[in-house]
């Protein structure tokens, strides 16, 4: 730099640069740079025949990337700076036109931004793949009894198709929050320059258009400081990945020889290197563990951003690294979790057999009581004395005589006996979002519709 007399100090320029980690964006500052060349063209700053040699040389700058990974040298400062230096290496002196009416502040907020739209794309695809596993699965188990939990203490039988589809919505949710992402890196800050605007009427909507971006940004000061689409970005992997934690952690205890639920195909499991006998869902367990650092992420970002005065500051060059980080543990573990659900089997007598525990009637019985015209809080109380009846007496609640029923409510007679009937149990929850059999059929109508929905959505982004 023509300021300066004295070089870096070699201990300052290795925290300076973010060559090592934003390399990745030079696919974007590519396509950016050629759109912005076009932009130039039109306002009679480079001429047609410029505008060609910057475009064929970006092309060769763009295949001797992808041939041979990045060539930086040790000088390059960031991926800009590296890009425009191969391009002089292709072009000559035409090369430092390119950088009329742009600064790096709002070169590196356009990359970043598309980033975040191309990722947010891929992540509403994956879960979308993810859901429609979920989605077979519990078509094919709708009808297959389990207990559902709370506290991890059996609590009330519910179809396993049922519990599958809590997590499809789970899914549906964050492609949602994917989708926000996307729309708020949808605004292209190029044309911001270093945060007052450049002194070349560019038409921005013309290049926005060209590159993807569906509005220009209105304040170039925002423009320049703004990384809020980041952080949506990384706020919709966190959640995403909470889910997925989520689901990794029954999959672990469901597989457990204790509880004998399920079995992942061998293909997502490993083994033991002392016990032959191990098939260990270690797919499941690091869906669970790598959540938090997707949150981490997050957390990171947040912090550089906070009480950071406009515009932009050499803080802002930290958004990359958790990005990325997100990037890539957020789509490796959505993309595993489609991979275990093709592949898991689920035992049906074992969880037909932990289902048929008669406890997980207590609340039947509760409101057989209610609708005898006993208030719930009462009955809930005869229900609890009964219940310690036959634990004291050591049998089921189905073995309690009509004699010990008569102690306890004079509302209790043989009907006591048919609401212990196990199927009842699940098919009386006909409420909508109950896990009956009647509802839970609306539910699947309405996750093959959302589903459908969801696929439309990408088709839509990519054409
Ligand atoms: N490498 C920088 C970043 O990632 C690019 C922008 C540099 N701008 C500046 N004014 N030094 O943020």
């Amino acid at each position: 730099m023509a300021r300066f007399r004295k070089d870096p100090d070699p201990r300052f320029w290795q925290l300076n640069r973010s060559i090592d980690f934003d390399w990745r964006l030079a696919p974007y500052d590519i396509d950016q740079s050629q759109a912005h060349a076009r932009g130039l063209m039109e306002i009679g700053v480079l001429s047609e025949e410029e505008l060609g040699q910057i475009d064929a040389g970006l092309e060769r700058v763009r295949d001797r990337i992808a041939a041979h990974g990045f060539e930086f040298d040790g000088a390059d400062e960031d991926i800009h700076m590296a890009v425009e230096r191969l391009l002089g290496e292709e072009i000559g002196p035409l090369a430092g036109k390119l950088h009329t009416g742009r600064s790096r502040n709002d070169q590196v907020a356009t990359d970043v931004a598309m980033v975040v739209q191309a990722h947010s794309l891929r992540a509403i695809e994956l879960c979308g793949a993810a859901m429609e596993q979920l989605l077979t699965l519990a078509e094919a188990h709708r009808d297959w009894p389990m207990p559902g939990y709370t506290h991890l203490q059996r609590a009330q039988p519910v179809y396993l198709g049922h519990h599958l589809l809590a997590y499809f919505w789970m899914l549906a949710r964050d492609v949602l929050r994917f989708q926000f992402a996307l729309d708020s890196a949808s605004v292209m800050p190029l044309g911001s320059g270093a945060l007052a605007g450049v002194n070349w009427e560019i038409d921005r909507d013309s290049v926005a258009a060209d590159l993807g971006f569906e509005h220009v940004t209105h304040n170039s000061i925002d423009g320049a400081s703004n990384r809020d689409f980041v952080l949506d970005y990384l706020a919709a992997a966190s959640t995403c990945s909470m889910h997925l934690s989520r689901f990794g952690s029954e999959i672990v205890i469901w597989s457990s020889t204790e509880f004998g639920f399920c079995q992942l195909d061998e293909s997502f499991s490993s083994g033991s290197s002392i016990m032959p006998q191990k098939l260990n869902p270690d797919s499941a367990e690091l869906l669970r563990a790598k959540s938090p650092r997707v949150a981490a992420n997050y957390s990171t970002l947040i912090g550089v951003m906070h009480a950071l005065p406009l515009t932009y500051g050499k803080d802002m060059q930290e958004d990359k690294e958790p990005l990325f980080d997100a990037i890539d543990t957020i789509e490796l573990c959505l993309d595993v979790t489609e991979g275990m659900l093709a592949g898991i089997e689920f035992d049906r007598e074992r969880m037909e057999a932990a289902s048929g525990d008669e406890m997980l009637a207590a609340t039947e019985v509760a409101d057989l009581l209610v609708r005898g015209g006993v208030p719930f809080r009462e009955a809930h109380g005869i229900v609890g004395d009964l219940v310690r009846d036959a634990v004291e007496q050591g049998k089921p609640l189905s073995e309690l005589t009509p004699d010990d029923l008569r102690r306890r409510s004079e509302h209790l007679d043989s009907t006591y006996y048919e609401v212990l009937q196990r199927s009842s149990w699940l098919e009386s929850k006909r409420i909508a979002g109950g896990t009956g059999s009647v509802p839970l059929a609306a539910q699947l109508d309405s996750a093959r519709e959302t589903l459908a929905a969801v696929k439309a959505r990408v088709v839509e982004e990519r054409s």
